[in-house]
């Protein structure tokens, strides 16, 4: 069985009513349930994090690449832009990462246009809202398919 970790960053507990203009109306539960379904018609484990705590990331990046997951689905949310934390927990762990973002972080303010977490992820997807995450678990699932 191949296990993905999803871990979603700060502040997406509010997807639905956060800037819905930017995020649209899909909420974080309505994701989780639509990856949980991929995870069974895929036959693969999953475990999904909401967190809005930095070392709290890497508390479990750490923790579930060690123990549990084969591969890592992230959208890092703000961190993405600041996080030298959670870059390094990536890239001290051996499984690959995919980097997902809802926006497409190009188009938007210049501060969103560098990602700490890109340069240490197996790739990343971003742009297309709620299916971002869904492209993201396949990438995820392939990735680890062509690693065994
Ligand atoms: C985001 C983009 C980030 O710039 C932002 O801080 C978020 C969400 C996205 O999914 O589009 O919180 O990661």
């Amino acid at each position: 069985m191949r296990n993905i970790l999803v871990i979603h960053g700060p502040n997406l507990n509010l997807l639905g009513k956060r800037e819905p203009d930017v995020y649209g109306r899909v909420t974080l539960a309505s994701i989780n349930k639509e990856l949980r379904e991929l995870a069974k018609k895929n036959k693969a484990g999953i475990k999904i994090f909401q967190t809005n705590t930095e070392g709290e990331i890497v508390n479990i990046i750490q923790q579930e690449a060690e123990s549990w997951a084969d591969a890592l689905v992230i959208n890092p949310a703000a961190y993405t832009h600041t996080s030298v934390a959670i870059r390094e927990a990536i890239s001290a762990v051996k499984i690959p990462a995919v980097e997902v973002h809802l926006s497409n972080i190009f188009k938007r303010e210049e501060f969103r246009h560098k990602s700490f977490i890109s340069p240490v992820a197996a790739g990343g997807i971003f742009g297309f809202g709620k299916e971002s995450y869904v492209l993201g678990f396949l990438a995820a699932l392939s990735l680890v398919k062509s690693k065994r």
